[in-house]
């Protein structure tokens, strides 16, 4: 079987198909920033009636938002795949016999509660006890629980494509997005097999698999998916993650150089994280981590878990690079800080930017300026009559 690189690893590995994904000049990318997220499952709305309103699509979450640790969508995904994989395995390396992936398909039942594990906490209140927090320097909350927005990650190596064997499912020149040809599909079903992160959908209703398509149509007019322009809680940031530092400008007076989210996942900076990348898949959605959530639950979900540190990651070992990265989002440079106020700010797609001392600017694929935002908003005090609580 050929060998791909997967950088997020710091290693090749097996995979079906050879690829360069590093020379493509546009990617379809997202960084999630989970410290905003409110669970509000806006975005999932968003895509559920843009995308998955018809017969047979009815179980059909496309995007889902899941309480950690105990929400998944279907139940228990994550868990009962890690544990069919040996140690530093990937879900290539670890394929049955007579299969090019290693997953599952889940149950009627486990897809039927979305929103089993809501808003559940770890650990256990004191009864009568005022519960106070003890996030200081180095501590984290006994009692926690976060929010992980889920979508298709676009992967550089996608599991479903590399499972289907009609090769149903492609990955566009142009931006990376991976998508399903339902003329070519037979209803196989390898696919919602294979995807770790059960994107891959099928329909009892037309025999054919269904999966997600990164709002293309909205990328190729230049705009951010609907479930990123929806966000009310500004928790995403979409655009290319292979624009690096040495990209030229896009046109106009736009600077050259890395995109948004280039910066938040690959610069010296990182502050954001692939979503369980031990699978192999090389996700393409980042997400800036919990701070107050203890570093040994993130070291599983957000690194390659592994006993020898092997790639760019900041600190000795992964837990010690979690706790690095959770500082960072915790306490933001002024850079981070910068690019945090282009979440949310514009439907139109960044493609580079630029951050001075007092403002953040936002340029478009054409090199228009579409974003101009101050650090602080500009405060105007109105003459007269004061509000007291006389
Ligand atoms: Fe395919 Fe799943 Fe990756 Fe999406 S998340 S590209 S469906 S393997
Ligand atoms: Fe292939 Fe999935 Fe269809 S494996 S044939 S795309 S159901």
């Amino acid at each position: 079987m050929p060998q791909v690189e997967n950088p997020q690893l710091g290693r090749s590995h097996d995979y079906p198909y050879e690829h360069r994904e590093e020379e493509r000049d546009w990617h379809w990318g997202m960084v999630i920033n989970t410290n905003r997220c409110i669970n509000c499952n806006t975005c999932s709305f968003a895509c559920k009636s843009t995308w998955t309103s018809g017969k047979g699509e009815e179980y059909m979450w496309w995007m889902n938002v899941e309480t950690e640790p105990y929400g998944g969508y279907p139940m228990g995904w994550d868990m009962r795949l890690l544990d069919d994989l040996g140690a530093g395995e990937t879900i290539f390396e670890a394929a049955e016999d007579g299969e090019r992936v290693r997953g599952y398909i889940a149950d009627k039942e486990e897809w039927e509660y979305p929103a089993l594990g809501d808003d559940q906490v770890h650990g256990e209140y004191p009864t009568g006890e005022v519960v106070e927090s003890d996030l200081e320097e180095g501590k984290h909350h006994d009692i926690w629980q976060f929010y992980l927005p889920r979508l298709c990650n676009h992967c550089k190596n996608p599991a479903c494509l590399a499972a289907c064997p009609r090769q149903a499912i492609y990955k566009r020149e142009e931006d990376g997005i991976v998508l399903l040809d339902q003329e070519r599909c037979r209803g196989y079903r390898k696919c919602v097999k294979g995807c770790p992160y059960h994107k891959p959908m099928y329909n009892p209703e037309t025999g054919v698999s269904e999966k997600p398509v990164g709002c293309y149509p909205r990328i190729e007019e230049g705009f951010v998916p609907r479930c990123v322009s929806s966000c009310i809680g500004k928790t995403r940031l979409h655009g290319n993650i292979n624009r690096g530092p040495d990209a030229p400008s896009p046109g106009g007076d736009a600077p050259g150089g890395r995109s948004p989210i280039n910066y938040l996942v690959h610069s010296d900076e990182k502050v954001a994280l692939p979503l369980y990348p031990q699978f192999g898949t090389r996700p393409q959605v980042f997400y800036m981590p919990p701070y107050h959530v203890p570093p040994e639950f993130l070291t599983q979900m957000f690194t390659p878990n592994e006993e020898v540190k092997r790639n760019d990651w900041p600190g000795e070992t992964y837990r010690e690079s979690i706790e690095i990265v959770q500082e960072r989002v915790r306490n933001p440079s002024h850079h981070v800080l910068g690019i945090l106020q282009l979440f949310g700010a514009t439907t139109e797609l960044i493609e580079t930017y630029e951050v001075s001392e007092e403002r953040v600017r936002g340029w478009n694929r054409d090199g228009e300026k579409v974003a101009d935002l101050p650090f602080e908003e500009e405060l105007e005090v109105r003459e007269g009559e004061q509000w007291t609580n006389q």
